[in-house]
């Protein structure tokens, strides 16, 4: 792997490695590009298929719900297929190896994520989501959480029924709907607060795999910033982030697994 990076980046991450390893307390923020190599396409990707002609902005959103419920409902059933079968990456892994490191290292790691998929927790590491998640329901009407199929975990792919036929409350008659934040609605409170304490107390704050395009989650790396720590970005496409001290331009997937190995290491 190591002969697939530049010297330059590898350069880099042994800077990064050195800052991390020297701090006590870090945030990191994921998005969408960290579970691309696990073949979940991003938001920024070209939808294909049959929702080709539609963008997120156009069907994550109350009122699209509203307007048409079967459309949206289709559209995340559609998602949910695609992802039910996906498993965490190199990138996954490591900052699951990472975390479990941290229990001897008494290094305080804390994973926030704009993903709603499972893959951190598959990996095996704690997470804070801040957009909900992809395998949970709840009532449009009352938002009282809806219990999938018997089978499985409340909120996995295997207690999914795929179906695209619309589904009613049984406490409301309500439409069910994902357990997901839409744009312009807030995000979950405690989630949030988990996130802002973490931006606002670390000394280092890391961001892979993210456009830094939807706020507030774009707003973390600003408040660490403000709070004097340094941030690190991992993107296969940088952002035209001023604030950014280390960029390391490589998939999270091959970036990742080095550094940590790094850090682990020192
Ligand atoms: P985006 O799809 O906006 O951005 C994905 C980012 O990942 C881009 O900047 C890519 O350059 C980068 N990227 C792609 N492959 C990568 C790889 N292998 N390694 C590292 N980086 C890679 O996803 P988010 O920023 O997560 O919200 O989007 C934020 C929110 O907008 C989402 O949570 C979602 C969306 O609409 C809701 O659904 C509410």
């Amino acid at each position: 792997m190591l002969a697939e990076l530049s010297s330059a980046l590898i350069a880099e991450v042994e800077r990064a490695a050195k800052l991390l390893g020297a701090k006590q307390h870090i945030c990191i923020l994921t998005g969408a590009g960290i579970s691309a190599e696990s073949g979940i396409p991003t938001f920024r990707d070209k939808q294909t298929g049959l929702w080709e002609n539609y963008g997120a902005e156009d069907l994550a959103t109350p009122e699209a719900f509203t307007r048409d419920p079967k459309l949206v409902w289709s559209w995340y059933q559609w998602r949910r297929r695609v992802v039910a079968d996906k498993k965490p990456n190199p990138a996954h892994d490591a900052l699951a190896q990472w975390q479990y490191h941290t229990q001897s290292s008494g290094q305080k790691v804390t994973l926030i994520t704009q993903n709603v998929d499972d893959l951190h927790e598959q990996a095996g590491s704690t997470v804070t989501h801040l957009h909900g998640h992809l395998w949970r329901n709840r009532c449009s009407q009352c938002e009282i959480p809806y219990q999938n199929k018997s089978k499985g975990s409340y909120s996995s792919a295997d207690s999914m029924d795929y179906s695209e036929a619309l589904i009613s409350c049984p406490h409301c008659d309500g439409y069910i709907r994902p357990d997901i934040v839409w744009f312009g609605e807030a995000l979950p409170v405690e989630a949030w607060e988990t996130a802002e304490e973490a931006a606002a107390n670390c000394e280092v704050f890391i961001s892979i795999g993210t456009s830094s395009l939807v706020y507030p989650a774009a707003g973390l790396a600003q408040l660490a910033k403000e709070n004097g720590a340094e941030i690190i970005e991992i993107n296969t496409n940088p952002t035209p982030n001023t604030i950014v001290d280390i960029t390391l331009a490589e998939k999270a997937g091959m970036v990742m697994p080095l550094l940590i190995q790094r850090i682990t290491a020192l």
